[in-house]
């Protein structure tokens, strides 16, 4: 079982993300568990305050340390979780950070807010994340894009395994283009190919596909990913301009 702390002033927008579609499924087996915590159950004063004004001045408000630590306190009570905090300058998630995480089993999300967080939070969080470089106003959706990709990656969680395999970036290149019924649709095509029942021309094809797609849409991909040899030939042919009809019938396949 993993548990997700979200450490939030707004739990409320967790509820729609626990109650669909896979994430919805993962609760409901027991795989794993979304505790959407609200600071406001963790502050000290009467007007349950989560935010106050900057020392040294400054526009805008900090969330206060104290509902942070308090709540941070009960939930490592038995075991010490591994902490993030959502930052726009923070470390970059990809692919690889949400394989990392689907490693642990407890895991605390900070949901900054306002003009941030007051710098004592920092000596409880293993590592700042930022889902990309533009800025939100809290890190409530970053949490939700987070917490998505890494729990589709714990076995048992998306049924066929081989569409985690197929996904694109879990080798590195983007996925293939894939196809349903009907066969033509205003006058678009599925792939002959595709419906040729010839696996193993098919296996060539949607790998031929992979390769140009990250050729063209994400080409700094490839230098990040171990080619085969077979691959190379491809990536080879489609930059020189080769369709895959001649590919097949140069090399014979
Ligand atoms: N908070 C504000 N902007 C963010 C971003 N891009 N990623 C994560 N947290 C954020």
């Amino acid at each position: 079982m993993k548990r997700f702390h979200i450490l939030t002033i707004f739990p409320e927008f967790f509820e729609g993300f626990k109650n669909t579609g896979i994430v919805s499924r993962a609760v409901k087996n027991g795989i794993v568990e979304i505790n959407a915590v609200n600071l406001r159950d963790y502050t000290t004063d009467k007007h349950k305050t989560v935010d106050d004004v900057v020392y040294g001045g400054g526009p805008g408000m900090l969330l206060k340390p104290e509902p942070i630590f308090r709540a941070y306190d009960e939930i490592s009570k038995e075991k010490k979780p591994y902490v993030l905090i959502t930052e726009p300058w923070g470390r970059k998630f990809d692919q690889k950070f949400a394989y990392e995480l689907s490693e642990k089993d407890e895991i605390v999300i900070i949901c900054g807010r306002y003009e941030g967080v007051d710098e004592r939070v920092k000596a409880i969080v293993d590592e700042e994340v930022s889902i990309g470089d533009f800025v939100l106003s809290g890190g409530e959706p970053a949490a939700v894009v987070i917490m998505d990709a890494v729990i589709r990656l714990i076995p048992g969680v998306v049924g066929d395994k081989d569409s985690l395999r197929a996904d694109s970036f879990s080798e590195g290149l983007l996925g293939y283009p894939n196809y349903t019924r009907p066969p033509v649709y205003r006058g678009m095509e599925v792939p002959e190919v595709l419906r040729s029942g010839n696996h193993k021309l098919i296996e060539i094809w949607r790998r031929w596909k992979q390769i140009e797609n990250t050729y063209k849409k994400r080409p700094d991909l490839l230098k990040k990913t171990n080619l085969s040899e077979k691959d190379r030939i491809i990536l080879e042919s489609i930059q020189s301009g080769t369709n895959f009809e001649d590919f097949i019938e140069k090399y014979n396949v």
